[in-house]
């Protein structure tokens, strides 16, 4: 049975900014498959979306295997009978200087933060076009990918240049769809991979959590850092009639640390 109400995917869903997404999406009225590696997370996520009166299911789903991609996919539209936004919000890291990341390292985040991002668009193209176009393709990157060096490492960076970039051609060559696709760019956002990042460095240099959060946000123009809900607000109106003619474009959300 189709649904009335729109359809997004949310991946990495289980967690902070993913999990903001989600329920931020829920909130506007859609349902919401929130799509994590996590399966008990997800399922978290998907509870919570359900008190918006909408409809939310989780998926266990690894965004680094493009078998599981589509099958995600297609279990969004067998559960609702369409799609209508993507966000394809997973992604890892670690905290590393350039000459200590690995082979292992780079594959990693490249299999998740690139591949995955790009598989994902992929398919939900796919869907999108195959119900006859619309629909909006949201896609996390980071102002690491800008070339900001406060909590990323370089092989991440790359990661994220290439949703940067793969998003200004997917927008180009999806465009006579009616399928729109953007990414968000947060800056340092309080959420599990940062609160990490943050403690390693604040153990590096022997001050505590607070005092080194203090001195980090100092160099933020707004003096604070991100929480997830300041990305989703972006995703949402990423996602909503507002932002129709916006596209091929990526949107930093980070308090005024990059201005480019
Ligand atoms: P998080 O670590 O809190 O959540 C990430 C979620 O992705 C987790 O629920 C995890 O289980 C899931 N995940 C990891 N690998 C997966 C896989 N292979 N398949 C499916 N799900 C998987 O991370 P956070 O901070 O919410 O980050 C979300 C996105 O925002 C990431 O792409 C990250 O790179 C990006 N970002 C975050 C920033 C921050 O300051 N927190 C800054 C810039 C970008």
């Amino acid at each position: 049975m189709k649904s009335e109400r729109q359809v997004a995917i949310v991946t990495g869903a289980g967690n902070g900014i993913g999990r903001a997404s989600a329920v931020a999406l829920a909130e506007a009225g859609m349902d919401v498959v929130c799509a994590d590696i996590n399966a008990d997370t997800a399922e978290t996520t998907a509870s919570t979306g359900r008190q918006h009166g909408v409809d939310a299911i989780s998926l266990q789903v690894d965004v680094g295997d493009v078998a599981e991609i589509d099958a995600m996919v297609a279990a969004a539209v067998e559960r609702f009978g369409r799609l209508d936004v993507i966000v394809n919000n997973a992604g890892v890291t670690r905290s590393a200087h350039i000459m200590d990341l690995t082979e292992e390292d780079w594959d990693r985040m490249h299999r998740v933060n690139a591949k995955g991002v790009f598989f994902c668009l992929q398919a939900a193209a796919r869907q999108l076009i195959e119900q006859g176009g619309g629909g909006r393709i949201i896609n996390i990157a980071s102002i690491s990918g800008r070339g900001f060096k406060g909590t990323s490492n370089a092989a991440y960076s790359a990661s994220k240049g290439a949703v940067i970039s793969l998003t200004k051609t997917a927008a180009q060559q999806l465009g006579e769809h009616g399928i729109t696709v953007n990414s968000v760019c947060p800056g340092v956002t309080r959420t599990a991979i940062v609160d990490e990042i943050i403690g390693t460095r604040a153990r590096e240099r022997g001050v505590s959590v607070d005092e080194y959060l203090e001195e980090f946000t100092k160099d933020i123009p707004i003096r604070r850092a991100n929480d997830p809900e300041d990305i989703a607000a972006m995703v949402a109106f990423l996602a909503s009639p507002a932002a129709r003619n916006i596209t091929g474009q990526s949107y930093n959300v980070d308090g005024g640390l990059v201005t480019s």
